[in-house]
């Protein structure tokens, strides 16, 4: 395998939950937005609210990034030409998350090239009524993630990640064998437990309805955590649908129909 310092930089980064009391200064912060917005992108459908609220933000960060959709700009400058959007709002948020996110991961990147640490928090979209009114937000932009952003006062070992067999396949996709999933859970597994990740998070995913614990910290580990995680968490379409739909997008309307 070929390296240098990017790459380096790409397989030292881990996600960083606790940060020092400091802030991060006017030129970091306009060299993050800078290559944050530099991002290839569809319709520069992604935009980024901030708050340094520290005493606020997750983890006591410095920094509080939240992405967003943002149809509402494209819409405001194809207004501004006599245009309307005809696009439907499935494939404005498709395009647009792709937007985000890519313009989010270009500012976890430089971040780490400054030696600010960051972690993203997933919950924004279901937390959508809430931003919306912290932020002011007009109708057609939708926070998708979250980011902290900040000097970092933990260093964890890089989390594994799935055999390279397990992930990029070659012209066609491979029918998956048991061996094959049992080998990317060993991997897993195995490199979870040997950095005692959930002992030291001190968490374990509690079970619901009747299957028996079995497990403690000395065999609980990633795909005990997945399973528990996805195949319990019940987040009704509405939870999403319903922001979604205050926000301005509905995401079963077809393109150019009333409303859009
Ligand atoms: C969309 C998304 C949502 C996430 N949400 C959370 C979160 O709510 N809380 C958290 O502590 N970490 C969150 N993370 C961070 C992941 O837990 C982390 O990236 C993953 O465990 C791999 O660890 P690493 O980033 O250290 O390699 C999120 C990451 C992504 C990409």
């Amino acid at each position: 395998m070929k390296t240098n310092d990017t790459i380096e930089l790409l397989l030292n980064r881990k996600s960083i939950r606790k940060y020092e009391d400091r802030q991060v200064d006017e030129d970091t912060l306009e060299s993050l937005a800078r290559a944050a917005f530099q991002a290839p992108f569809a319709a520069q459908l992604g935009s980024l609210l901030l708050s340094r609220d520290s005493e606020k933000n997750p983890f006591s960060a410095p920094l509080l990034f939240t992405v967003c959709v943002d149809c509402h700009r494209l819409e405001l400058i194809m207004r501004a030409r006599g245009w309307k959007m005809k696009t439907s709002d499935a494939a404005m948020l498709l395009f647009g998350v792709q937007d985000a996110c890519y313009m989010a991961e270009n500012l976890v990147v430089a971040a780490e090239s400054l030696g600010l640490g960051s972690c993203y928090l997933g919950m924004a979209p279901f937390a959508a009524d809430r931003i919306a009114e912290d932020y002011s937000l007009p109708e057609r932009v939708f926070p998708v993630v979250q980011l902290a952003v900040g000097y970092p006062a933990e260093d964890p070992p890089p989390r594994p990640r799935y055999p390279l067999s397990f992930s990029l396949f070659e012209d066609s996709y491979p029918e998956l064998e048991e061996e094959d999933v049992r080998e990317a859970m060993r991997v897993m597994d195995e490199g979870y437990l040997a950095q005692d990740y959930y002992r030291r998070a001190d968490y374990m995913v509690e079970l619901e309805g009747e299957r028996e614990e079995t497990f403690d910290f000395d065999d609980y580990s990633w795909t005990e955590h997945m399973c528990r995680k996805w195949g319990q968490w019940h987040a009704a379409a509405e939870n999403l649908l319903g922001p979604l739909r205050r926000r301005g997008f509905e995401v079963t309307r077809d393109g150019g129909e009333e409303g859009s």
